[in-house]
């Protein structure tokens, strides 16, 4: 494989995860924002864990099909691990991660990786979405988008997350989160993720959600959503919540 050029967050965030499939230039932006921020790995597990816990609240609803938008590196307990008997849809729209991803999910019949823009879900391969959440539009889905709506402004984010409740069959749910203004403290480490990188105060987040209801828990700091005994204490980087289209 020929090794990338610029490094991806999401890569980044499977070396802080302790995964195995990054390269020297993700490794090397990671250590560059962890000088200009301060250490990310516990940030990070932490949204992973709640990764975890959002997607198998969601298997618990009877939930077993899932499509990931901005999905990364599928590994460090995404969602196919954290809900095996699911079946799962990973898209992202970077080429280098989607053949990893590809590569990585070869073996899998439960588990398959293609291109995906998630403000156009057009783009996503029919075959594949037809293969893996053979119910998309008909029963309800888990739709995933974490580590995301950082990247969107808020028309796009609210016109795409209209879209996708356009789309989704009545009770489907939606785990997603949000940045906080964490990183105005830290202007080179906010510098490098980017101009279209978006900080939000919390007050922004729920009308931003358009037509998902939040469940009762909420939009709140990650490591706050139905935690597992005690919170971890970690900066509150991100805000999330699980959100339901609803039975009409
Ligand atoms: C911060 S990473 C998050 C990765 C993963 N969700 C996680 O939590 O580990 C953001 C990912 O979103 C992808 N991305 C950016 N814009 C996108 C878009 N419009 N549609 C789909 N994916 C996008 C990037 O390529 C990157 O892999």
């Amino acid at each position: 494989m020929v090794e990338p050029d610029q490094p991806s967050t999401a890569r980044m965030i499977d070396f802080w995860l302790g995964g195995a499939h990054h390269y020297p230039v993700d490794v090397a932006a990671a250590h560059a924002f962890e000088q200009a921020y301060g250490p990310c790995a516990p940030v990070f597990r932490e949204l992973r864990a709640f990764l975890g816990r959002a997607v198998r609240a969601i298997a618990a609803t009877g939930v077993d099909e899932f499509l990931v938008f901005g999905a990364g590196v599928p590994t460090m307990g995404n969602v196919h691990e954290a809900v095996p008997d699911a079946t799962v849809l990973y898209t992202d729209v970077d080429p280098v991660t989607i053949r990893l991803g590809q590569r990585l999910l070869s073996g899998s019949d439960r588990a398959g990786y293609g291109f995906g823009d998630a403000t156009d879900i057009g783009t996503i391969d029919p075959v594949l979405l037809h293969r893996f959440v053979p119910g998309w539009g008909r029963r309800p889905v888990g739709v995933v988008f974490l580590g995301l709506a950082a990247f969107l402004d808020d028309d796009t984010l609210l016109r795409t997350l209209d879209e996708l409740y356009t789309a989704a069959a009545p009770r489907s749910h939606l785990a997603i989160d949000f940045d906080t203004e964490e990183l105005a403290a830290y202007p080179d480490a906010l510098s490098m993720m980017g101009p279209a990188f978006r900080m939000r105060p919390p007050a922004a987040f729920a009308p931003l959600l358009g037509r998902w209801t939040p469940t009762g828990d909420g939009i709140v700091p990650v490591t706050r959503w139905r935690p597992e005994g005690r919170p971890a204490e970690v900066p509150d980087a991100f805000h999330g919540a699980v959100a339901v289209r609803s039975a009409g």
